[in-house]
């Protein structure tokens, strides 16, 4: 599989002369195409920072980055935004619904935006739907459905137009356990079925279990790195746990 993500030497310093702050340092990583990758560590760690400038957001102090083979470091703000359009996908916490769209029409703004033809819109639409077991409720408001419908409308904007690579943060932080494992299912399923790239950063380890390999930030570092091999989820959800141990702090 070829790598959807480079990143090299990437590091992020905070503040001015005299007051600074190394949030990230040296770090590498590579992606590659149909991955679901984990980052977790302590409060603190810079996992956000990395998110952040890994979804064009924010910017390295220096380092490369370059993303379904475009360098973004060095990409005009103008650029930016259509990069962002086309080939990012964003699942936050906080689901940044309209609410005053329906489901359907918060999915399928960003096709709107691109001018996609409307009858493969509907096709997309439904299809994703399905995915994240949301078609009863297209037609409804936000208001009307719960904090996990919610976060799977919003989880379904964010893949409707097929963006190499999707970017979570924190994305079950703000759900209960069922609607948590259904959000973590869903994403599986687009992983697996769609070969989708996922990124997704938590500090729960039962979340960051559903992911096939998890890097590890301490202090701005990359402390490890585990890969799910033949083992099931559960074996993982324990091997995440000593890694955890092992790291200290408190994993928020
Ligand atoms: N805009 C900023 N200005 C200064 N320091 C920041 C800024 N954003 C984050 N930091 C600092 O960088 C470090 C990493 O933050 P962050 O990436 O948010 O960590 P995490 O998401 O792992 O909890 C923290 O010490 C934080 O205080
Ligand atoms: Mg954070």
């Amino acid at each position: 599989m070829k790598a959807i993500l480079h990143a090299k030497n990437v590091n992020k310093i905070y503040g001015t002369k005299g007051n600074q702050y190394k949030a990230l340092e040296n770090i590498d990583l590579e992606i590659k195409e149909g991955e679901f990758i984990g980052i977790m560590g302590p409060s603190g760690a810079g996992k956000s920072t990395l998110l952040n400038i890994l979804s064009t957001i924010d910017t390295p102090t220096s380092g490369e980055i370059t993303i379904a083979e475009q360098n973004i470091v060095t990409m005009k703000e103008e650029q930016l935004s259509d990069f962002r359009r086309n080939k990012l996908g964003f699942i936050f916490q906080d689901y940044n619904l309209l609410d005053t769209l329906t489901v359907r029409e918060n999915i399928l703004l960003p096709l709107a935006l691109s001018k996609v033809p409307a009858k493969e819109i509907q096709n997309r639409v439904e299809k994703i739907a399905d995915t994240f077991g949301i078609r009863e409720i297209l037609d409804k408001y936000p208001y009307h459905i719960s904090g996990g419908q919610k976060q799977r409308t919003a989880a379904s904007r964010a893949i409707v137009t097929n963006p190499s690579l999707i970017l979570a943060d924190e994305p079950t932080g703000a759900l209960d356990s069922k609607s948590a494992t259904d959000l973590l299912e869903s994403l599986t399923a687009l992983n697996e079925q769609n070969h989708s790239t996922i990124m997704m950063v938590t500090h729960d380890a039962f979340a960051a279990s559903f992911c096939k390999r998890i890097l590890f930030i301490k202090d701005g570092r990359i402390y490890a790195e585990i890969h799910k091999l033949q083992q099931s989820r559960q074996e993982f959800f324990q091997k995440i746990l000593d890694v955890l141990a092992s790291l200290g702090g408190d994993n928020k």
